[in-house]
């Protein structure tokens, strides 16, 4: 088995080596190969993504990444590696799941799944503007939407869900949304185990914040996607707990749902939590090792049971990013926590 490592920016540095330890203990023949990514990488290297690290990323077809630096205005000769990179390896579904963490921030009961899709919409950089304007350009087309829903109920029904529902802005935008929508319940029609339901994606994210436990499956777009999974997060206890796998037929790039993290990068503090529980979801989606999958889980949650924590959880008694990890590699041959 081989990964393709790729800290990026910022607490990618950090977070990604603390994940690459937790998965070495469990797996110590696993291969790790080296690349880079990044801000960083188009400062030293002239580019974002190196032709080399999309190589090396298809050899092992498995991909840890950090997160990229991305400034909000054009900077010549930069686009966003990771959005390039899930385009190139076609790891089309993007799984968010956000389930309830024993902290003070987190919601009891809540665990749901946002499936994104993450080849098209308005992600595929194409985009024109001049001083007067500007437009962007969304694609929507039925062979992804279908891939990502088959993928989404294929999730459900392997996972022992019970619902999906199906988020989008029809109402708006008939033409696009109203073709997302369409298709997918054409493909909910194969399903039929499975409840299926809709909600704009507005009332989607009242009711994510008004009743987040009455979700389990979400499918829906990339924007609507990557907002409203940032929002569940903090359901889930905070973004520095928050997990996330793109997930394709042949590759899959395993990135926690938070970014570098520049107001606290290189002071050893990081959650790592977010990188270490999506090493648990490419054990269980990509590897088919879910009893690996459970253990990483299950010794994050028994580490935060015993009270172990980073600051962005709770400020006293707050340790490190590589003690934290300790207590995580130290409870991977624990039984679980109740
Ligand atoms: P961010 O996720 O980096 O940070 C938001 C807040 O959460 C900050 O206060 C940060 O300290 C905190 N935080 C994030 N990760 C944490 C962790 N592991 N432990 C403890 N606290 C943590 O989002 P922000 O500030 O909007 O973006 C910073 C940079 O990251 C930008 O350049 C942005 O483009 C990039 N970014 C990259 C992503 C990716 O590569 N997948 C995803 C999101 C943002
Ligand atoms: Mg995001």
């Amino acid at each position: 088995m081989r990964l393709c490592v790729i800290e990026g920016d910022g607490v990618g540095h950090e977070v990604i080596p603390a994940a690459v330890r937790v998965l070495k203990a469990l797996l110590p023949d696993l291969e790790l190969h080296y690349a880079e990514a990044g801000f960083e990488c188009l400062e030293r290297l002239g580019t974002p993504l190196p032709d080399e690290t999309i190589k090396i990323a298809e050899e092992c077809g498995a991909v840890l990444f950090g997160a990229a630096e991305s400034p909000s205005y054009p900077v010549e000769g930069y686009y966003s590696p990771i959005i390039a990179l899930r385009q190139r390896l076609k790891a089309y579904a993007n799984l968010r799941p956000t389930r309830y963490m024993p902290v003070s921030t987190a919601r009891p009961g809540v665990d749901f799944i946002i499936v994104r899709e993450n080849t098209e919409d308005l992600y595929t950089g194409d985009e024109s503007a001049d001083d007067m304007g500007a437009s962007a350009h969304k694609i929507i087309t039925r062979a992804a939407t279908e891939r990502v829903a088959h993928r989404a109920y294929r999730l459900a029904r392997e996972n022992g869900r019970r619902k999906v529902t199906i988020v989008h802005k029809a109402n708006v935008l008939p033409k696009s949304d109203g073709l997302f929508r369409r298709v997918a319940f054409e493909v909910a029609e194969q399903y039929k185990d499975i409840i299926t339901d809709e909600l704009l994606v507005d009332t989607a994210a009242y009711w994510m914040v008004k009743s987040p436990n009455q979700f389990d499956v979400l499918l829906t777009q990339n924007l609507y996607g990557d907002i409203l999974s940032d929002m569940g997060a903090a359901w889930g206890g905070g973004l520095g707990l928050a997990p996330a796998l793109n997930l394709g037929d042949e590759a899959a790039i395993a990135e926690p749902v938070h970014g570098t993290a520049p107001d606290i990068a290189g002071k050893g503090v990081a959650n790592p939590s977010g990188a270490i529980l999506s090493v648990a979801l490419l054990l269980r989606h990509h590897w088919l090792m879910p009893d690996l999958a459970q253990r990483v889980e299950d010794a994050v949650r028994g580490a935060i049971v015993r009270g172990f924590h980073t600051f962005d959880i709770e400020s006293v008694n707050a340790i490190g990013t590589n003690e934290f990890t300790d207590k995580v590699i130290e409870l991977l041959n624990d039984t679980p926590p109740v």
